[in-house]
């Protein structure tokens, strides 16, 4: 289960993500906004931090503007790395050495076409499971 959540920023690019990973049915739970009304991020980004940290969803995808907002709040929680990303290398980079579980895009910044190759990207890439990585991940707690 992918979470997912926006403000109003990135609803739109969110709700492509989200027909994106549906057709291939992958399931997908979508934490809001729901509209194009003005919005604060940290309640969406708190609601997809939380449902990855407890388990509930398996990793996270959260648009804002710049993907700024939502990455600080998201990184607040507990268990969470969350990546801002806006190249491919950086996508796979920080699943294979960060096992980074959110990723963080910013509708403003970057363009549909290659959100969704950033987001498949993420979800495809595994964690190298290298043991200086490993170390490294631990002491980020
Ligand atoms: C909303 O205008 C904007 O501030 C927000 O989407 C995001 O970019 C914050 O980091």
């Amino acid at each position: 289960m992918i979470a997912l959540g926006s403000d109003h920023g990135g609803f739109e690019l969110k709700n492509e993500i989200l027909k994106h990973l549906q057709e291939q049915g992958i399931e997908c739970k979508d934490f809001g906004t729901y509209t194009t009304d003005s919005c604060d991020y940290p309640v969406y980004a708190k609601a997809v931090a939380n449902a990855v940290a407890s388990g509930e969803c398996e990793k996270g995808v959260l648009v804002c503007g710049t993907g700024i907002g939502v990455s600080i709040c998201a990184n607040k929680v507990p268990g969470i790395r969350a990546a801002l990303v806006s190249d491919c290398f950086s996508a796979e980079a920080t699943r294979a050495h960060n096992d980074a579980n959110i990723i963080c895009l910013g509708a403003r910044v970057t363009g549909p076409g290659l959100a969704l190759r950033l987001v498949d990207t993420f979800l495809n890439t595994p964690f190298s499971g290298d043991p200086r990585h490993e170390r490294r991940i631990r002491m980020l707690e």
